[in-house]
């Protein structure tokens, strides 16, 4: 009798932040489910709030975990491997997955793997476009990352740029937060936008004309709050907020383009991939299609699905390295900070 195939019915477990999430992924290829609870609390406070993420991942995570097999039609026993995100994340949030994936794969007697957060953004697009060709260069943003990373293939990466300050999602979120508006800010934003002028404000590019992939989002929220300044406190006139959405977001997208098309070229990019929440966002998926087409590079961004937090991801990364047998750790740990997560990220990124 042959040994079962580690990766061919994985179980994937996301809780690295404020979405909790589970996959059942057959194959490395074909999603039998995919479920994602956002965690509306956080809404009543602006931001995530750490103490009420892992607290909801826990009350969440078990009947997710459920249903997910119920609708994959699948039973525990069926289950082949388990991959979590161990890496990076909120401390507590992480906690909760791999805790409970841990059980989980010790009372199915099934390999658990643990799974860096970043490097399955980087590989989303797969689970919708079939495998990349390399070299490609991927743009993660979110709201706690703004990552451009070299891709020559699966597990070799060089990273390019990342944000000296905010994150290039945190950055939509507190200006929303400037204009009263919701969190998350990102869609709100990109939909007042369409309403509003680009050029009404003439906000700043930071770091657009120094060499490099580096990024930095707060001086850009800061000449936002400037600009409000003198006109009082939300509620503002819909005009306002529509031309500072547009104008925004104009200054952020031209940022992240001009920074992400300097890599394309100077890799040498045959594929351009885009994951975290701000690749959602149209107007940066509109402005960088055309001039991947222009240079005959593939242009691959995942649907808002898979490019938010999702344990899709996360499953087909830890099915990669089930199948490449690799050794499942006993003492799967936790780690916060990208930089000491073990994807070569180099010190002061
Ligand atoms: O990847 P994600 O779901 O969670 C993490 O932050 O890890 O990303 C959420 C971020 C938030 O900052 C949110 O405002 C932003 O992505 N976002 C957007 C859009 N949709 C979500 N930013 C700009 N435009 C959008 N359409
Ligand atoms: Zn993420």
């Amino acid at each position: 009798m042959t040994a079962p195939d580690p990766a061919a019915l994985v179980l994937g477990i996301e809780t690295s932040c404020d979405d909790t999430s589970v996959a059942v992924l057959e194959r490395g290829a074909t999603l039998r489910a995919h479920l994602i609870a956002a965690q509306d609390v956080h809404q009543l406070y602006g931001g995530v709030v750490p103490e009420l993420a892992s607290r909801a991942h826990l009350e969440l995570l078990p009947a997710l975990v459920a249903e997910a097999l119920s609708q994959a039609a699948v039973k525990p026993g069926d289950l082949t491997g388990i991959a979590v995100t161990r890496a990076p994340g909120l401390v507590g949030s992480l906690v909760v997955g791999v805790a409970f994936a841990k059980a989980y794969g010790l009372s199915l007697g099934i390999p658990v793997v643990g799974v860096n957060h970043i490097e399955a953004h980087l590989h989303a697009a797969t689970l919708e476009l079939g495998p990349s060709p390399f070299p490609a260069v991927a743009l993660v943003v979110s709201g706690g990352h703004t990552e451009l990373v070299e891709v020559g293939g699966v597990g070799d990466y060089r990273w390019l740029g990342s944000t000296r300050d905010d994150a290039a999602g945190e950055a939509f979120d507190k200006v929303a937060k400037l204009l009263g508006l919701g969190f998350p800010g990102g869609p709100v934003i990109e939909r007042l936008a369409h309403s509003g002028r680009r050029d009404a404000f003439d906000f700043p590019r930071p770091m657009l004309d120094q060499p490099g992939y580096d990024f930095s989002f707060s001086g850009l929220k800061t000449a936002v709050a400037m600009a409000l300044r003198a006109r009082g406190t939300p509620p503002y006139p819909r005009t306002l907020v529509a031309d500072i959405a547009a104008s925004f977001q104009a200054a952020a997208t031209d940022v992240l383009v001009a920074k992400t098309v300097r890599a394309v070229e100077a890799v040498g990019a045959r594929a351009l991939t885009l994951g975290g929440g701000v690749a959602c966002n149209r107007e940066l998926r509109e402005r960088l299609a055309p001039e991947c087409a222009r240079r005959g590079v593939a242009f691959r961004v995942p649907s808002p699905r898979l490019c938010a937090d999702n344990a899709a991801m996360i499953a087909l990364v830890g099915a990669w390295a089930l199948a490449r047998g690799e050794a499942p750790e006993p003492e799967l740990d936790v780690v916060a900070s990208l930089e000491e997560s073990g994807l070569g990220v180099p010190a002061g990124f």
